[in-house]
């Protein structure tokens, strides 16, 4: 049995904002049938602190970073979890990471040092007798976890997981000694990064193992344009990077039992649900494919590609219900765009029943990030027998066979990649979507062939044991 502490800024059910928190939530019960046992440490915001009902004060602080903190052991939704409560961190309103106006919260780099510090705490002196043989981190939010490790005189192995490079968590020099850090580690190959202390490249310089979410994301990660600045370090530990492929919880997206679209089986059921689903957008019937979109609205999802490109679709009777909150800019155009198509329909929010049901009702699900390390959606969209139609990058590149004329002949195809990423390029796709969908038997092909994907954890699950064993061996 390995024990593996699991250090998360978010985890699902508990609070979410992206794929971390899917990828948080769903790894400790994958990893159970690789006798691994994983307990996860996320931050006592007010949504998870609402949500522990019972809980045991295992560490305390009298000083965390500026006032008195506990760590309360848990489970919740069969989760073992550690809350790092630190009401002055912590309790407050607005998001994990921004404010209610959406700003980032001033003291951030304290509250994820904070994080960072627990983690190390209980690497090296346990929680109510449990100790890791390793810890986990994701993300600039765990980066700094080696640094008090290395402070604590602990040998415990950190691995760290990418799960987007864009941002690095960097602060001022100046809060150093603040946030406990040695002077003398400020250098380039470790924290240092432009002038700046970055939590991201402590994480980077300081884990045995790194891995990201994908194959392809791993190489791209150490090329000037997807590394963002990060590409040289990367470079650097080649031998101890490597790409695993999230999975999805099969058992939440299983398109037999969702609640939220009863008796729906795939492709069969698809257009009872794509009726329902049509009523719920106030879209009128159409003969061309509808195509949904589930994302965060920001400039890496390409939802400005999707609004130069969409003419290509709705030209050709092709429609369009999307779901996502994010950029002010980015949500005032698409509800314009909505306003003047009556084949475009847009809710702005986030709402998880609905992004089921546009799974089940739509006919193609659109990814047209400008990277994306894993993707979610087109994962739910393979399972649901939603069409996905992706830019070739990433674990998009990873998780989708494109159609093309030998994958057709080989009854391999499962999707549409395109490549460059631009409007155009996804304007042809959109194009060539709309030619599939016309052509019954091929497309009910790309269904079954896409339904039939393993898009479980259970071989990403072996990747990260393995990974595990080969940090212990060191
Ligand atoms: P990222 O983590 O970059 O946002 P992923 O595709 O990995 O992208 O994960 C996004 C997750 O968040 C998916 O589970 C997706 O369904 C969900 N999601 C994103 N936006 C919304 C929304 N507006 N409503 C419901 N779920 C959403
Ligand atoms: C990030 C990435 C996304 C990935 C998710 C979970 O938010 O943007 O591609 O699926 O993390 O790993």
């Amino acid at each position: 049995m390995t024990r593996v502490l699991s250090v998360a800024s978010e985890c699902a059910p508990l609070v979410k904002t992206g794929g971390l928190a899917d990828v948080a939530g769903a790894l400790p019960g994958a990893l159970k049938v690789q006798d691994i046992e994983m307990r996860t440490l996320l931050p006592g915001y007010p949504s998870v602190m609402a949500k522990v009902g019972k809980a045991k004060a295992v560490v305390s602080f009298k000083d965390l970073f500026g006032g008195p903190a506990r760590v309360l052991a848990a489970k919740v939704a069969g989760l073992d979890l550690l809350i790092l409560d630190a009401h002055h961190l912590y309790d407050r309103t607005g998001g994990p990471y921004v404010t209610e106006e959406g700003r980032d919260h001033k003291d951030n780099d304290a509250r994820f040092a904070a994080l960072c510090f627990a983690a190390a705490h209980i690497a090296v002196q346990g929680a109510a007798g449990w100790t890791p043989d390793i810890v986990h981190g994701h993300d600039w939010q765990a980066g700094l976890t080696p640094e008090y490790l290395h402070e604590m005189g602990s040998t415990v192995p950190f691995v760290f997981t990418i799960h987007n490079i864009a941002f690095h968590g960097n602060t001022d020099a100046s809060r150093m000694g603040a946030l406990g850090l040695d002077n003398w580690r400020f250098s380039s190959d470790k924290f240092e990064f432009w002038g700046q202390v970055s939590a991201l490249k402590a994480g980077l310089t300081g884990a045995a193992k790194i891995n990201t979410v994908s194959r392809t994301y791993a190489e791209e990660l150490m090329t000037p344009h997807f590394g963002m600045g990060m590409d040289g370090v990367l470079q650097s530990r080649k031998d101890d990077l490597s790409g695993i492929v999230n999975g999805i919880d099969t058992e939440v997206w299983n398109p037999a039992t969702d609640p939220e679209v009863a008796n729906y089986t795939a492709p069969k059921g698809k257009a009872k649900a794509k009726a329902a689903l049509r009523a719920e957008f106030g879209l009128p019937d159409s003969d061309g494919p509808l195509c949904v979109l589930v994302s965060r609205l920001t400039h890496q999802k390409g939802i400005d590609l999707l609004l130069q490109a969409l003419g290509a679709l709705t030209g050709r009777g092709g429609q369009l219900a999307l779901l996502g909150s994010g950029d002010t800019e980015l949500e005032v155009a698409l509800l314009e765009r909505a306003t003047h198509d009556p084949n475009v329909a847009v809710k702005i929010g986030y709402d998880e029943g609905l992004s089921h049901r546009m799974m089940a009702g739509g006919d193609a699900i659109l990814v047209p990030s400008r990277f994306e390390p894993c993707g979610l959606t087109q994962l739910y969209g393979l399972r649901y027998g939603t069409v996905p139609i992706v830019a070739l990058t990433g674990g998009l590149a990873d998780t989708v066979i494109t159609a093309n004329p030998a994958a057709l002949a080989a009854k391999a195809a499962t999707g549409v990649q395109f490549s460059p990423i631009t409007a155009d390029a996804f304007a042809n796709a959109l194009t060539r979507t709309c030619d599939l969908f016309k052509d019954k038997t091929t497309w009910t092909m790309l269904q079954r062939n896409g339904m039939k994907q393993p898009v479980g954890w259970e071989t990403s699950a072996a990747a990260y044991a393995a990974l595990y064993r080969s940090a212990l061996k060191g």
